[in-house]
């Protein structure tokens, strides 16, 4: 079939291998979106649904915004590629600078990827530039967080901590490696934003540091909310905790925001939300309001200079031997400007903080539904854990495919659904959102 005369439904679902899919049972049973508008999306049997998960924590503006259609085509029009290596196009400057006035502290230096994995493994590569470049190549040992995930390249897979993702690559994870525990206490069930309980979790970096030597260690990586697990939010003072103990053993610090960034937690990024400062910021997702592929770090001047300082490399050479084909492309950053234009004139950020504590009551009013073992959230996401029925890891897929019947989309893991309504969504958007969630969770009781 041309593309010209494509059709909703495609001849033959054999030949794509999709990610991190059943694909036997999709393709018996499949679910295709035709249409996507505001908060609705539309399946191939025309039934209309609500978007629960913004995509995947990527849609927040919602979806078919005319504005960055239009930035998009009107790029690719005047120019559509230019190499990213030691040349350039404006807007990729034009957009680090508006980039950089919304991170925290001195984090405004701004390095393109494709993606979060992306920006993840650049991260981590940065960090081991940067203690080279301070003499300190002794420094090769990255601690993340049982229950993190931050992208599926072997880096970003090996600093990740969702057990099924590590161990089915446990034979070519990067060395070097260790994990601190997880934050979700038993106490943590149903509570609503910050537990009180757990930032002594974080002595476990202190505890790492003294026995592996914090001076081997380059850097910690953790989401401020730990977002793809199912929304576990940090403990009051954990985040701050982290910080300075990363500052005692002169680790560095690395935020992955991909889903924290850009409004979701109510401010610019959790960074600003819980008050600490990172050294290294990744984001991807909502960048470009999940249309175009972008992944950034966002990078500490100190950092970059320190990089850009040592090499010797004669002119012409890179100082830091990274970087893709697509580093800022047209197109991705034609959609991430006319994205920050909308975060400007929309007061995005403060439209999700306010909207923030109806969603979770909402949430939260959920917790009288049998099925439900335990419910957490902050700002515009949130995590339902839903009972088992005969083994762990297949009630959150069981739930949405009723809930999906019932009329919500979402993303679901494990035995946990995953919740993060648009900002756009006004109160009878929340309120439909949960009360299809109501009937779809009921209905996985019944069944
Ligand atoms: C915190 C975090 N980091 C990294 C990633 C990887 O992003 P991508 O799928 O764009 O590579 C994700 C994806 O969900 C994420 O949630």
């Amino acid at each position: 079939m041309s593309s010209q005369n494509r059709t909703n439904i495609p001849n033959s679902l054999n030949e794509h291998w999709m990610p991190f899919s059943d694909n036997k049972s999709f393709k018996k049973n499949p679910r295709l979106i035709t249409d996507a508008k505001g908060v609705y999306l539309t399946n191939h049997e025309g039934k209309k649904m609500i978007d629960g998960s913004s995509g995947l924590f990527c849609n927040p503006l919602g979806h078919g915004r005319r504005e960055i259609t239009e930035a998009v085509t009107k790029q690719l029009d005047k120019l559509d590629y230019c190499q990213p290596f030691n040349q350039g196009f404006g807007g990729s400057f034009e957009l680090a600078t508006r980039i950089a006035k919304k991170t925290p502290g001195d984090l405004n230096k701004i390095f393109y990827t494709i993606c979060g994995s992306t920006a993840v493994e650049t991260a981590i590569k940065i960090a081991v530039a940067y203690h080279r470049a301070k003499g300190n190549g002794h420094r090769f040992k990255f601690i993340g967080r049982e229950r993190g995930y931050h992208g599926m390249n072997i880096g970003a897979t090996t600093v990740g901590g969702m057990i099924n993702n590590v161990k089915a690559f446990a034979s070519i994870l990067m060395p070097g490696v260790q994990h601190m525990r997880h934050t979700h206490l038993p106490e943590h069930k149903f509570v609503k934003g910050q537990p009180e309980t757990g930032a002594d979790m974080a002595e476990d970096l202190e505890r790492l540091a003294t026995n592996f030597g914090g001076e081997n260690i380059a850097a910690c990586i953790v989401e401020p909310i730990a977002g793809s697990t199912g929304t576990l939010v940090p403990p009051k003072g954990y985040l701050k905790r982290l910080r300075e103990i990363c500052d005692k053993h002169g680790i560095l610090l690395i935020f992955d925001e991909v889903i924290t960034g850009w409004g979701r937690t109510g401010s610019a990024f959790g960074a600003q939300e819980f008050g600490v400062t990172p050294d290294i910021m990744t984001m991807a997702k909502a960048t470009t309001n999940g249309v175009v592929p972008m992944g950034v770090v966002a990078v500490k001047d100190g950092i970059y200079d320190a990089v850009t300082d040592a090499s010797s490399a004669p002119e012409g050479a890179p100082e830091l031997f990274h970087g893709y084909t697509y580093s800022g492309i047209p197109c991705a950053v034609a959609a991430a400007l006319a994205v920050q234009d909308i975060f400007d004139k929309e007061d995005i950020f403060k439209k999700a903080k306010e909207m923030s504590p109806y969603f979770q009551d909402g949430l939260h009013s959920l917790k009288d539904l049998d099925a439900v073992t335990g419910i957490r959230g902050y700002g515009m996401m949130g995590g339902i854990d839903i009972k088992m029925k005969d083994k762990p890891g297949k009630a959150g897929f069981q739930t949405f495919k009723h809930c999906y019947d019932a009329g919500v989309n979402f993303k679901s893991t494990g035995d946990t659904l995953i919740i993060a309504p648009q900002f756009i969504c006004e109160k009878k958007h929340i309120d439909e959102i949960i009360e299809k969630l109501r009937t779809g969770i009921s209905n996985y009781s019944k069944s």
